[in-house]
């Protein structure tokens, strides 16, 4: 989507009443700040937006403790949507904001071979507007509430929340490998089952972190719009990792900008990948996300990323203390404990003191050791690196003995139940609590008997970035590695 750093205009919610009342003149919700009385007769009058708006979501700024991406679709005549918004607690939208977006065409989903929910071969109908604001000037550790306004009219659909950074602890959920296909709801639903049964476990959880997979074809716009559609979306900022699925059409390899347009992603990636790869900063977490699908060209797209990744670090050194790395490819495989890539960013995890390092992809809930110089080290010397496990109950990959990395491994997961199609009923996510001086997570899921379940519970402690770490033993002379292997171990080409 659409990201727009531009100052756009912010009078104070009062001025719009004031100039009423001194010209005695109808009021325009046109301008920039709507007074609660006529946000609240706007709301009551409006027809429901959401026929013209669609994909709504709230993504990350730069900066989460002040500013928030918000993107959405609309239908090509809505060329005045806007964002109006306000902290929670003002529940009468006394003190909302307006902020007006800007939008560009996009057709970049449009008549692309897909399935409809009846499962009915079709072309993907998707021409619109695609708009992006960000937000700014927010206040920290805050809960906020918006709606999308059409023209003048703010959607009737019940308001969307994000909650801002800021507080000394804050927890997020993270889920992946859902591959929403919009033939099989039941994906989307037990999706639902386990983020709520998490939510009931944690409900302090600020946003919501995915590391891919989370349709089954990125170029298939109905599928994203479904998954915009669920209730997470409307409660929390969501911070995407981009999977081989979200890149792919059904037919005929994929395009970035399936991922791009469907989110309003920090457009701070490098040449080609803005928008996809990206970072932000929650609390005192520099977030770094990367794109498999480029660096799986080979060595050069690998240093590509790296490079823009160290150059981010170096930059913006003073406005983090730790540093949490994604991407969608999985760092083992849980059949068996193979590297993966784990292999390829050990380095850059050693060099930089990356504290957490999240991937998805092999469907099998995976958690290592604090990991330095490819051994095992004292609690936060090292980076831990974690598989979340799908959440699709059907694509699910079996977990098995490890034969490989078992000493750096401390412990998987999956169901070992089949499914129809030959993979196992994986359902789950992991909640993720970042203390100041420590991390704890928990695997939550479903069970045989649909029973929420946690396992894995752990708490690690955490140090700096750049805090001294003179226990760490000396580093051994550099091994040679493996040339780096797709791993495609899961989601094919298949939905
Ligand atoms: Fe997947
Ligand atoms: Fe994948």
């Amino acid at each position: 989507m659409l990201t727009l750093n531009s100052q756009l205009n912010l009078d104070g919610p009062f001025s719009l009443l004031r100039a009423a009342r001194l010209k005695h003149r109808a009021f325009s919700p046109f301008r920039n700040a709507i007074p609660s009385v006529m946000l609240a007769l706007a709301c009551m009058v409006a027809t429901p937006a959401s026929a013209e708006v669609r994909s709504v979501t709230a993504n990350p700024a730069e900066d989460c403790s002040t500013q928030m991406n918000i993107g959405w679709h609309a239908d090509l005549g809505e060329t005045s949507c806007s964002v109006v918004y306000t902290q929670k607690s003002d529940a009468a939208w006394a003190q909302a904001m307006r902020v007006a977006g800007k939008s560009k065409r996009s057709e970049v989903f449009d008549g692309i071979d897909s399935k409809t929910s009846d499962s009915k071969d079709w072309k993907e109908e998707a021409k619109f507007l695609d708009y992006g604001v960000t937000l700014t000037g927010l206040k920290p550790d805050t809960d906020y509430m918006y709606k999308v306004a059409v023209d003048d009219t703010v959607s009737t659909d019940p308001a969307r929340h994000f909650k801002t950074a800021g507080a000394s602890e804050f927890s997020f959920l993270w889920l992946s490998d859902v591959h929403v296909y919009t033939p099989l709801p039941r994906r989307t639903d037990r999706l639902n089952t386990v983020f709520d049964a998490a939510i009931k476990i944690e409900p302090s959880v600020d946003f919501v972190y995915s590391t891919g997979d989370v349709v089954a074809w990125g170029g298939s716009y109905s599928f994203w719009k479904k998954l915009f559609e669920q209730p997470f979306s409307s409660k929390y900022m969501f911070a995407d990792v981009i999977g081989n699925h979200d890149w792919m059409k059904r037919r005929d390899g994929g395009n970035n900008e399936f991922f791009a347009v469907a989110h309003n992603n920090p457009t701070n990636g490098y040449a080609g990948q803005e928008g996809v790869s990206y970072w932000f900063i929650y609390g005192d977490v520099l977030f770094m996300a990367f794109n498999t699908e480029a660096m799986r060209d080979g060595p050069e797209a690998e240093a590509e990323a790296k490079a823009w990744a160290a150059g981010v670090i170096e930059k913006q050194k003073g406005k983090y203390k730790r540093i949490f790395i994604a991407q969608h490819y999985n760092w083992f495989d849980g059949r068996n404990g193979k590297s993966a890539w784990y292999d390829h960013w050990k380095d850059f995890c050693d060099e930089h003191h990356v504290t957490l390092a999240m991937s998805g992809h092999n469907h099998v809930y995976q958690r290592t050791h604090s990991l330095w110089d490819d051994q095992v080290v004292s609690d936060g010397l090292g980076t831990v690196y974690m598989v979340a496990p799908s959440s699709d109950g059907e694509r699910g990959v079996e977990a098995g003995p490890l034969t490989m990395n078992a000493e750096k491994l401390a412990f998987t997961y999956s169901s070992h139940v089949y499914s129809t199609d030959g993979q196992v009923r994986t359902v789950g996510c992991v909640l993720v609590d970042v203390g100041p001086k420590s991390i704890k997570t928990r695997l939550v899921y479903m069970d045989e008997q649909n029973q929420a379940q946690i396992a894995d519970e752990h708490t690690i402690t955490t140090l700096p970035t750049d805090a001294s770490r003179s226990a760490l033993p000396s580093k051994r002379p550099a091994t040679k590695t493996e040339k780096p292997a797709p791993e495609v171990t899961s989601g094919t080409m298949m939905q």
